[in-house]
């Protein structure tokens, strides 16, 4: 495959922030930061010949170590100042440098209008500095003081039934409110003005959690704007949203209401909107923190696979990723939402293009907000922190360091319990945890470079949200048609192979990749095509699905036979129709005899059955009941120099996903993280560069696993323990290792 020799990677693909970068920090790394673009010097030894970056920067660049803490709220505590004074004592015994503060201070900081305090958060960022210790201080605006929503309503959202909503609660505020903006402009450049250049400032932490949407006459205005220098004429939104359905057609720009609509591109267009005036106010927090601190990154805390906004509009702003990952482990089989979200690291890691990103939230223990906040079991937490570094974090940070006395989170997990603080089993985690981040200095700016992308598309999403049909569907809430969840089931096997895998949009760069997998590639967004076809002629390897090709970024369905825009003469098929399936369907496809994946036996499917005829595709598996039995339900064409395999069907998760994923594997000789067969529900992750490879080997199930190694050899970065022939794994253990 080619891939670009970038000389310089421009900003959008890799931001380290706007530091100059401590030299002492990075031995076999040659970057430069300048002001919008990261320079990669020309290739040097331990250096990707790719133009990418061997190996990044530490966030705090003159601490080169994995950063250890988490959200602190010091201004609960004001009239408590011993139980600070305590706080700082513990932070010192887990090993922590680093915590996330002042996020919902706000009105700490300006009890009144105008009435600015901040002696108490002057004595919190010195008393860091003294430690040592370093802040990620949040701008406030995720929860508004009472006197802001009292004395001017309109900075209070209006929501979707048209009703203004109280002020209670957080993250309820309007992103286009001017007096809003103006209020966090103030704030914000105060705490840039008072706090540039102090020791303690490491990064800025923008608001928290960025999520909803506001319905009030201002928003409404700014849309219809957006939508004008989208569209330009009501003729052509008229022919993009397809209005003349239902009597629909708009005839004003005023008419334009995104309350409830059965305009699919109405629809579409109003999340677009919802994310760029976030992405807006967004600029508009940083505006004044970087004109006061140029050389602070920024960042914002992210969440999971959030379907409400399109995150990757995000990653330009930020000069760092960074998530909140609250995963839910307590299944018996939770070895696969470690998977799950494996993915989803994995996907904040590719934002930037392999940059290491920020675990900014975890629980230490419990989550009080889910159905069963079951514990962690013994070893539990290590896996998760060792999990998230190995895909790519640098960071292993908590929600929260101590708990509140009272309110909604009194129960939440936290470092530091209502009492006996130190004897708790969580502390004690954390402290052992925090004692093995001494041995992983090396990690820091190390990366992964997988040679596999999987394409989780948020627009593509939405449309499969609001398509109704080929299966019902209801707008407006995130029934995706099982989307994410299919994302999940093709990459799981990857992860079950210890297979690194990138997870990006459709609109990243394809040509770094030997096989894209890209199921349920609904809505071709523009110029998607193309670059799928440029990648695959050039020797790349797609897997696609069913559901492929089928509208264009507006809904409007792609005609002249599916997959359309192109794909159908890439897969060398014509799906003709989609069946639909009851739970529990008899229906299940059969490999052909002597396939080249080696694929047997006989798999159960679900949900969708395309009727597809070959067109000059080799038919890799049949369907085996009802009126399309003996029809194609997997298939392969070559393109180019490449090949394409389309899935005319869902296969039930992991037995056909599996058994194709390892056929393809071998096939195009993937390489493997360790080149060893693990049982289910063990993995391993590599994260290499200046010079060093580090695995983090995990045996993510309630019962010991035995891995055989054979004669590779591998020392524990830790103890320096050898591990090599066949080893047993204990339940959660996990390790991080090198080449002995
Ligand atoms: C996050 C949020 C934190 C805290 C946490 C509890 O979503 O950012 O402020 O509420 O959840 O799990």
């Amino acid at each position: 495959m080619s891939r670009p020799d970038l000389r310089e990677v421009n900003v959008s693909d890799v931001t380290i922030g706007r530091r100059p970068f401590l030299k002492g920090a990075l031995s076999a790394t040659a970057l430069l930061a300048v002001p919008g673009r990261l320079i990669a010097l020309a290739p040097q030894a331990g250096q990707a010949s790719s133009g990418l970056a061997d190996r990044y920067p530490p966030i705090i660049p003159e601490f080169p170590h994995i950063l250890h803490g988490g959200d602190w709220s010091p201004e609960q505590w004001l009239s408590e100042p011993g139980v600070i004074d305590e706080d700082f004592r513990l932070m010192e015994k887990t090993g922590s440098n680093t915590f996330s503060i002042g996020i919902f201070a706000w009105s700490s900081l300006e009890p009144e209008e105008g009435r600015f305090e901040f002696a108490w958060l002057d004595d919190i960022m010195n008393r860091l500095a003294a430690h040592g210790f370093h802040a990620f201080l949040a701008t406030p605006s995720g929860g508004k003081p009472r006197w802001m929503s009292e004395k001017y309503p309109e900075v209070r959202r209006i929501n979707r039934a048209g009703q203004r909503e109280p002020h209670g609660g957080r993250h309820n505020h309007c992103f286009t409110s001017p007096v809003y903006r103006e209020k966090v402009r103030i704030i914000n450049t105060k705490l840039a003005e008072r706090y540039k250049g102090h020791k303690a400032l490491a990064a800025w932490h923008i608001s928290n959690e960025f999520s909803g949407a506001c319905f009030c006459p201002y928003c409404l205005t700014a849309f219809r704007d957006w939508l004008k220098a989208r569209y330009t004429t009501l003729d052509a939104l008229n022919r993009a949203w397809w209005t003349a359905f239902w009597s629909q057609t708009i005839q004003s720009w005023d008419q334009i209401e995104p309350f409830e609509s059965a305009v699919d591109g109405l629809n579409l267009d109003w999340d677009r909107f919802v994310t760029h005036q976030t992405v807006d106010f967004m600029k508009h927090e940083i505006a004044p923190l970087r004109s006061a601190t140029p050389s602070v990154p920024v960042t914002t805390n992210m969440m999971t696979m959030f379907v409400g906004l399109d995150y990757w509009r995000f990653a330009d702003v930020c000069d760092r990723i960074s998530w909140d990952a609250y995963p839910r482990l307590h299944a018996e089989d939770s070895w696969k939402q470690v998977a799950d979200m494996s993915l989803i690291h994995d996907m904040y890691r590719s934002m930037k293009g392999g940059l290491p990103f920020i675990l900014m939230e975890s629980t230490p223990s419990a989550t009080n907000w889910m159905q069963t906040p079951q514990l962690k079991k013994p070893g539990q937490h290590r896996q998760e922190m060792l999990l998230a570094i190995g895909h790519g974090a640098d960071t292993t940070m908590y929600f929260q360091w101590r708990k509140s006395q009272g309110s909604a989170e009194k129960f939440h997990g936290a470092v530091v319990d209502h009492g006996e603080a130190e004897r708790t089993r969580v502390f004690q985690d954390i402290v052992a945890h925090g004692a093995l981040l001494t041995h992983l200095d090396g990690v820091v700016g190390t990366t992964v470079r997988p040679e596999v992308a999987l394409v989780y598309d948020t627009e593509v999403r939405w449309a499969l949200m609001y398509s109704q049909g080929p299966r019902q569907t209801n707008p407006r809430t995130p029934f995706d048609k099982d989307y994410a969840q299919t994302c999940q089931e093709h990459y799981r096997p990857f992860w079950k192979l210890g297979i690194p895998v990138d997870v990006i949009e459709s609109l990243s760069d394809f040509t770094r990749y030997r096989l894209v997998v890209a199921p349920m590639l609904f809505m071709l967004r523009p110029g998607v095509a193309g670059r799928i076809e440029a990648f695959v002629k050039a020797g790349g390897t797609l897997v696609l699905t069913y559901l492929s090709g089928v509208v264009n970024e507006t809904e409007l369905v792609l005609r002249g036979g599916w997959p359309g825009g192109g794909l159908r003469k890439l897969a060398g098929i014509w799906s003709e129709e989609i069946d639909a399936l009851y739970p529990n369907p008899p229906q299940r496809v059969v490999p052909a005899a002597g396939n080249a994946l080696g694929m047997s036996g006989e798999f159960p499917v679900k949900d969708y059955c395309e009727r597809v005829h070959p067109e000059g595709a080799a038919v890799l598996a049949t369907y085996k009941t009802d009126f399309y039995a003996g029809m194609p339900a997997l298939t392969v064409n070559t393109f180019g120099a490449g090949q394409v395999y389309y899935f005319a069907t869902r296969p039930t998760a992991d037995g056909m996903l599996d058994a194709f994923t390892r056929g393809l594997a071998s096939r195009l000789k993937l390489a493997r993280n360790l080149a060893v067969e693990l049982p289910e529900g063990v993995t391993v992750q590599k994260r290499s560069g200046g010079g060093r490879t580090f695995y983090f080997l995990h045996n993510c199930r309630r019962e010991d696993q035995v891995v055989d190694l054979g004669a590779i050899r591998l020392k524990d970065v830790a103890d320096g323990r050898i591990m090599t022939g066949k080893t047993t794994l204990a339940p959660f253990a996990s390790f991080v290792l090198e080449r002995a």
